[in-house]
């Protein structure tokens, strides 16, 4: 069935008058459905899309005013119009049929040109008032779609897909009733160096995906984009193998809007009435806001890279003094987010501390090498100097508030639970909490890793030392949660030192 076909439904008890209006109808581009009650007329409307109702007023059973009432009564049917026929002069007819809702009266006997007449104005009023309804719903969904997509973007999980999806679902017909709508979505979408085709529609309330193949030629421009409407594709050349590859699939295109571009190209296919270039704008404008979502993904994804490159090569010039620390930096950032995660914090900061506990000793280079690298145990005047490569360091990073976590750590990595720790002695919740995470991250690698005042541990020693003390570190130094959280995650611990080594 073409969408584009006014259907007629007219309702009479005489068979007469039904061949009569079928014909003079029919001959003229109407689809016409014949009901001979109001019971059967309001079963049709119940169950396929009527565009207008012919009823007579006198009819056994729910007659031609009850029938209207009920169409005017439901919001559903309301906007069909209903056309009322009257005996010829009965002004009371009429006066209730005004009460009823009807929308235009004809008397019968039927005049063919004004049955035609009357029934082409108001399908012509009901599609003009659609098309404002449409509209309407249009702007409404063009804000909501961008409030939805900005509150709901995360640049490090952006999936292109899913935003395409929430496209196809924004714009396509849901039901019977949304014939302003497109009753399929095809997008094109360049991923590496090949495009996709995926089309769209809605089946049994629900809205499915599938790949499609089409192999064709789109001549569309590598810089401009375009957006157009098309009421007869086919006479575009650039739509014809697009067209007939769908006709193959039995997907007849009467109409539709297309969104053109490089890495996306949307094309919103039979609309249940013409389309105008608003309905192009407005598909313009869908799938411009989620491009623009998806660059703004990826440069920000660029811009966190470098970010991550600056902050990994500070670290490692904190090193130049030092002895070969080998991978420590790197596997603190692990291990840290080993007991971030199992402390169940926030992704988000899950990953800043990962990525920033890199930086717990930058300040060692203010401190002598000579101090560094020293064979045997420090004396007390070396210790001064060392402590303070922790309030160097936070000078170092300084108050940018994107390095507010390397700044905390750097400054309590050595600090203590129980207050005996440096540069202040801090106890307890005083600490920032990246600090007490970070110092069992600290000492769980330091213990492993040959130092030159020290030999290699193995992970069981380690966890001797940090769960029942050694004399020089113990358990009262640890965040009791803290602890707990590593004895449960120390696998995890041994796995990481044995990757990075
Ligand atoms: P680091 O070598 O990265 O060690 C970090 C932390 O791991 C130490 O903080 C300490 O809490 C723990 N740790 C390291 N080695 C041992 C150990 O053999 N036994 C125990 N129980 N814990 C250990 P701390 O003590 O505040 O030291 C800070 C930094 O001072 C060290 O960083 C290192 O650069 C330096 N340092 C510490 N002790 C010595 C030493 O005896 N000789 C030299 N040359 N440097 C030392
Ligand atoms: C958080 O952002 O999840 C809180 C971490 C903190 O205590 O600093
Ligand atoms: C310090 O002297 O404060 C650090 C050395 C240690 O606790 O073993
Ligand atoms: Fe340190």
């Amino acid at each position: 069935m073409n969408a584009l076909i006014p259907v007629i439904l007219c309702v009479d008890d005489e068979p007469g008058n039904l061949k009569l209006l079928e014909r003079t109808l029919g001959t003229s581009g109407y689809e016409v459905i014949k009901a001979a009650d109001g019971r059967e007329a309001l079963d049709i409307i119940g169950s396929r899309t009527v565009d207008l109702v012919l009823t007579d007023v006198m009819m056994p059973g729910i007659d031609g005013l009850e029938t209207c009432r009920r169409i005017k009564g439901d919001e559903r049917y309301r906007h069909i119009p209903v056309v009322m026929i009257t005996a010829l002069g009965s002004k009371s007819d009429r006066i209730r049929g005004i009460e009823a809702g009807a929308d235009e009266f004809l008397s019968k006997p039927y005049d063919h040109a004004e049955v035609l007449a009357r029934v082409k104005m108001l399908l012509r009023t009901k599609q003009l008032d659609k098309m404002l309804d449409d509209s309407y719903s249009n702007i409404q969904n063009l804000t909501s779609f961008g409030s939805h997509i900005m509150t709901s973007f995360r640049p490090a999980g952006f999936d292109l897909m899913v935003q395409v999806d929430n496209l196809a679902n924004q714009i396509i017909r849901k039901n019977i009733y949304g014939t302003g709508r497109p009753s399929t979505v095809l997008v094109r979408i360049l991923t590496g160096h090949v495009f996709a085709w995926y089309i769209y529609e809605y089946d049994s309330g629900e809205l499915k995906r599938n790949g499609i193949d089409l192999d064709m030629l789109l001549c569309i421009s590598d810089k401009n984009t375009t957006a157009c409407f098309l009421n007869s594709p086919m006479s575009l050349p650039q739509f014809r193998s697009l067209v007939e590859n769908l006709a193959s699939r039995n997907i007849t295109v009467a109409n539709m809007t297309c969104y053109l571009s490089e890495m996306a190209s949307v094309f919103a296919i039979n609309y249940g009435r013409e389309v105008t270039q608003f309905d192009a704008t407005v598909l313009e404008s869908l799938a411009m806001q989620t491009l623009f979502f998806m660059h703004l993904a990826i440069q920000i994804r660029e811009s966190d890279d470098a970010f991550a490159y600056t902050v990994h090569s500070l670290a490692r010039a904190s090193e130049a003094n030092d002895e070969d620390t080998g991978d420590h930096i790197l596997r603190v950032g692990e291990y840290c987010a080993i007991l971030a995660k199992k402390l169940e914090l926030a992704e988000e900061w899950v990953q800043s501390i990962k990525l920033q506990a890199t930086l717990h000793d930058v300040g060692k280079v203010h401190t002598p090498s000579d101090i560094l690298k020293k064979p045997g145990e420090l004396n007390s005047e070396e210790w001064d100097i060392m402590r303070r490569h922790t309030v160097k360091g936070a000078k170092i990073i300084g108050d940018h508030p994107k390095f507010s976590i390397a700044k905390q750590i750097a400054l309590s990595h050595h600090e203590r639970w129980d207050g005996s720790g440096y540069p202040f002695g801090y106890s307890g919740e005083r600490i920032p909490l990246e600090g007490r995470i970070m110092n069992i991250a600290d000492q769980y690698d330091a213990l492993r890793n040959a130092r030159v005042y020290k030999p290699a541990l193995d992970h069981n020693t380690t966890m001797r030392i940090i769960t029942l003390g050694d004399g020089r570190t113990m358990p009262q130094h640890f965040d009791p949660q803290v602890l707990k959280v590593f004895v449960e995650t120390a696998p995890l611990f041994e796995e990481v030192y044995e990757k990075f080594n």
